[in-house]
């Protein structure tokens, strides 16, 4: 079965033909990452301005990749949720119209899920499996028992860690998005230069809080000549990368040997962070732990995610009718 995902939620637009729930036939995305930059963050508006402008040309280019046309797909998946609303309704309001036109089923997807899913795409990892899931708006751990089992672990207090990566970038003028700017700063910065503080939530092991160390590399700035932290930029980097990685890694390894589940899976846009991928490779090697790690292009927002998603539940016989609304806050 054909499967064409469309991906929405947040300011990528994206589209993917997937061919039998396993081979990617193609998976074209549209970062607004230009538009949004000069905010230093996502502005709601801009990003459904952009999704509408994008969102055909993104599907034709797709479907032309893949040398198929409407008529051959077996199946539309579409991100309901969560994102933000004008964005979503922008993929969700094509699909229907495609599936309406074509009489294709369609399914509605839940974005997160599609992230704990994505590893699939790439590996053969059996269930059950502990799942990061850490992005520019979630922070979640998962064991994911089976397609559809979500055994909810524990996720963010507050900021979301991509949310921090953004947020101290845009505080030292790195632009936006900070995650992969300061990864890549921090190759050259010392991690133990400052030692900012991780938060450790003792009657919640597996909970995790970002604005701590957001508000430390604020007050470390300020408390510096701006000149003498300008010339120590990687060292902050590499400090800041360093506490954030303890602290994702941390609740991860616990959960894997409390619920003796030997297989790790990262996910998310900061699961594409090379520090996180080496460190938390030593910490799971140690203990006997397998670690699976999603390409960087299926560990940010993409559609191969989703179709891959969309292709199990329609096999499984879920059709969405077109009552189906994007819902902005919706959970797993
Ligand atoms: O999964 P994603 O594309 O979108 C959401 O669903 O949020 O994640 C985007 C987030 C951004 O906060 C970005 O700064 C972060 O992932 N990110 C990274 C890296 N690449 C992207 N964070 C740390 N290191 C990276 N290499
Ligand atoms: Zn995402």
């Amino acid at each position: 079965m054909l499967v064409l995902g469309i991906e929405t939620s947040c300011d990528d637009t994206a589209a993917a033909v997937l061919l039998g729930g396993q081979t990617i036939l193609a998976n074209v995305v549209s970062s607004q990452d230009e538009i949004h930059g000069a905010y230093g963050g996502v502005v709601p508006e801009l990003a459904s301005r952009q999704h509408i402008r994008k969102i055909l040309p993104i599907i034709d280019g797709a479907l032309g990749k893949a040398g198929v046309t409407l008529k051959d797909l077996g199946g539309i998946a579409v991100t309901h949720g969560p994102g933000l609303v004008g964005s979503l309704l922008v993929g969700l309001s094509v699909a229907k119209g495609m599936a309406f036109r074509w009489g294709i089923p369609y399914v509605g997807v839940n974005h997160l899920e599609a992230h704990l899913l994505a590893i699939h795409l790439e590996h053969e990892v059996p269930f059950p499996y502990i799942a990061l899931l850490a992005s520019g708006g979630h922070t979640l751990l998962y064991c994911v028992q089976d397609i559809g089992e979500y055994l909810y672990l524990g996720g963010t207090r507050d900021d979301a860690a991509g949310e921090a990566y953004d947020k101290v970038a845009k505080m030292m003028g790195l632009g936006y998005p900070g995650g992969r700017v300061i990864d890549s700063l921090a190759k050259s910065g010392d991690p133990k230069a400052i030692r900012f503080p991780r938060a450790r939530l003792k009657k919640s092991p597996y909970d995790f809080s970002f604005s701590g160390i957001k508000t430390s590399v604020l007050q470390y700035l300020k408390s510096q000549d701006p000149q003498a932290w300008k010339s120590r930029v990687p060292d902050i980097a590499a400090s800041f990368q360093e506490a954030v990685v303890d602290m994702l890694i941390t609740p991860t390894i616990s959960a894997a040997v409390l619920h003796k589940v030997n297989r790790i899976v990262l996910a998310g846009g900061v699961a594409a962070n090379s520090r996180l991928r080496e460190k938390i490779n030593e910490s799971a090697a140690a203990k006997n732990l397998q670690v699976y790690f999603p390409s960087a292009k299926f560990c940010t927002d993409n559609a191969a995610m989703i179709a891959l998603t969309g292709y199990h539940w329609i096999s499984r016989g879920r059709r969405n009718d077109f009552t189906l609304n994007a819902d902005a806050g919706l959970t797993l």
